[in-house]
């Protein structure tokens, strides 16, 4: 099935077509990686570029090109780039467009994202653009949730610990926002609330949502997403080193609780480590879910 995007900037533009055959075709994947792998995209590059730190995401990324015959070339963009020469990103774009059949990148700043893949001549894929939007990242939590719940809709979803700069959040929230029944918390600080756009898309929606600093409040849904305290887009670093320690979900916490734990990684100090210990605990599975989701996403955006 052709997808209904050429290059993917936001969750907003996947369609429920799009992620479910998306899902589908990443549990498919399983047998590709128990095999000998796949030559689907041979002859394909695949550019990656960085900006900002990546561990998962790009590794990720490029293991999914190599597992399916393809090839990767990528430039170091923090230190390194010609963006730091003053090169705009639109000519980065097409000068990486000519070399390469796909790029992926990643950069600090909001909304570039739209403008690099205006710009770009072959398939873009955002790997997170400042705090507005990862939604590869958004795909495979929700990639997660169906292989953990067996569902991906009628599920309790809380968010922790700040709704406010997590783009793999504000992706997930929207992804999930396609299938029926599905109602958030989010749990945070009010400084760190979930910002209006969303919140307002989901009123728009009329997907029922709550606001709560209290940490227990997500012990008793389906799913628990966590994600650390965003400390690069804090504009105070006084009010991060306030904040960080109060939101520290512990196995304690938990008894109990047949919750899925989720997290993006990666994890400071928003998840103990007695927590890794519980069968609940997704979140490795889930980075390992990133490798099977990309792989569905780039067979589904280049091979011929
Ligand atoms: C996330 C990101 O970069 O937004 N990491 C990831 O891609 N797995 C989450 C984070 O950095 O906290």
């Amino acid at each position: 099935m052709p997808l209904t995007f050429r290059h993917l900037v936001s969750a907003s533009q996947i369609t429920r077509p799009d992620a479910d055959f998306l899902v589908d075709r990443s549990i498919a994947m399983e047998e590709v990686l128990a095999g000998s792998g796949s030559d689907v995209l041979k002859g394909k590059i695949l550019a990656t570029l960085f900006y900002e730190p990546s561990t998962r995401t790009r590794l990720s990324f490029e293991t999914a090109m190599y597992r399916l015959g393809g090839q990767v070339i990528t430039a170091d963009g923090i230190g390194s780039s010609s963006l730091k020469k003053g090169e705009s990103i639109e000519d980065t774009m097409r000068m990486a467009g000519a070399y390469a059949d796909c790029i992926v990148m990643r950069h600090p700043q909001s909304g570039i994202a739209e403008v690099a893949a205006g710009a770009s001549p072959v398939p873009f894929i955002n790997g997170g653009d400042g705090g507005n939007e990862h939604p590869t990242q958004g795909l495979l939590d929700l990639l997660t949730i169906q292989r953990e719940r067996g569902t991906r809709s009628g599920l309790h979803v809380a968010f922790g610990c700040d709704p406010k700069h997590s783009r793999t959040i504000r992706s997930l929230v929207r992804l999930l926002c396609l299938y029926e029944g599905n109602r958030f918390t989010f749990i945070g600080p009010p400084s760190l609330r979930m910002s209006d756009d969303v919140l307002s898309e989901l009123k728009q929606r009329g997907v029922a949502f709550e606001e709560t600093d209290d940490p227990r409040a997500g012990v008793t849904a389906d799913v628990l997403y966590m994600n650390r305290l965003q400390q690069e887009r804090f504009e105070d670093p006084a009010e991060f080193e306030r904040l960080r320690r109060n939101y520290v979900l512990t196995a304690s916490m938990l008894q109990g609780s047949t919750v899925t734990i989720m997290d993006p990684l990666p994890r400071v100090d928003e998840i103990a480590p007695d927590v890794d210990l519980l069968p609940n605990a997704a979140y490795f599975r889930q980075a390992r879910n990133g490798l099977l989701l990309r792989m569905a996403l780039l067979e589904s955006m280049l091979a011929a």
